[in-house]
């Protein structure tokens, strides 16, 4: 978990690479039932360490115009608490796109902490990075993070079923676009 700085803030959070602290914090949310109701399962201590790996390692391969780009870990500043991650990736069902994606802890839902992290993301994808849109993928009936899409300006774009049902926002930011 080095490499690359990366560092975004927002009036109550800081948007940054993980930490080994963090590792705990996440591997107690991915192992909380309902921050997991929309995936296949919950995640074992391992599997949620693979996936700090992965979020963080995001910054060290993936750049646009310049500037990498990752699932950030959240931290709040009030406290300095680990709040989960939001950030940008690229999934390989959707290999031209970049998709912007969140998970919180349940203590930190209904604060609009998802909202102001994922609204600081689409500046930063729109002014640094240059991307021409983002998409947002969940599963039909995910309607917490639905909401986020629609705070954020998304419009819906198509639904598919491969190896998982699932619908797909996207938020033009290219001039013209609607952000
Ligand atoms: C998806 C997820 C991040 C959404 O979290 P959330 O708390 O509902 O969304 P936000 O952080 O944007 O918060 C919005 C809520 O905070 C409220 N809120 C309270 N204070 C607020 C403030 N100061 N500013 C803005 N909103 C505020 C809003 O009214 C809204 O409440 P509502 O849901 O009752 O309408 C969360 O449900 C989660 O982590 N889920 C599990 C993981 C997951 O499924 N991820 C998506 C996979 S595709």
């Amino acid at each position: 978990m080095t490499g690359e700085p990366f560092r975004l803030a927002t009036q109550r959070l800081v948007l940054r690479r993980w930490s080994a602290a963090d590792r705990e914090p996440f591997a107690a949310l991915c192992a909380d039932p309902e921050v997991m109701r929309h995936f296949p399962a919950v995640l074992s201590r391992a599997e949620a360490d693979a996936l700090a790996d992965r979020a963080d390692g995001c910054f060290d391969t993936l750049r646009s115009n310049g500037s990498p780009y990752g699932l950030a870990a959240v931290e709040r500043r009030a406290d300095g608490d680990f709040l989960g991650f939001v950030g940008l990736h690229r999934m390989r069902w959707y290999p031209d796109d970049v998709e912007i994606g969140w998970r919180l802890a349940r203590s930190a839902w209904g604060r609009g902490y998802a909202t102001e992290a994922a609204t600081a993301w689409v500046t930063h994808a729109r002014d640094v990075l240059h991307l021409p849109r983002l998409i947002s993928i969940t599963t039909p009936g995910n309607t917490a993070s639905l909401a986020v899409m629609r705070r954020l300006g998304m419009r819906f774009g198509w639904e598919a079923s491969g190896e998982v049902d699932h619908v797909v926002h996207v938020l033009d930011l290219a001039p013209g676009g609607t952000a």
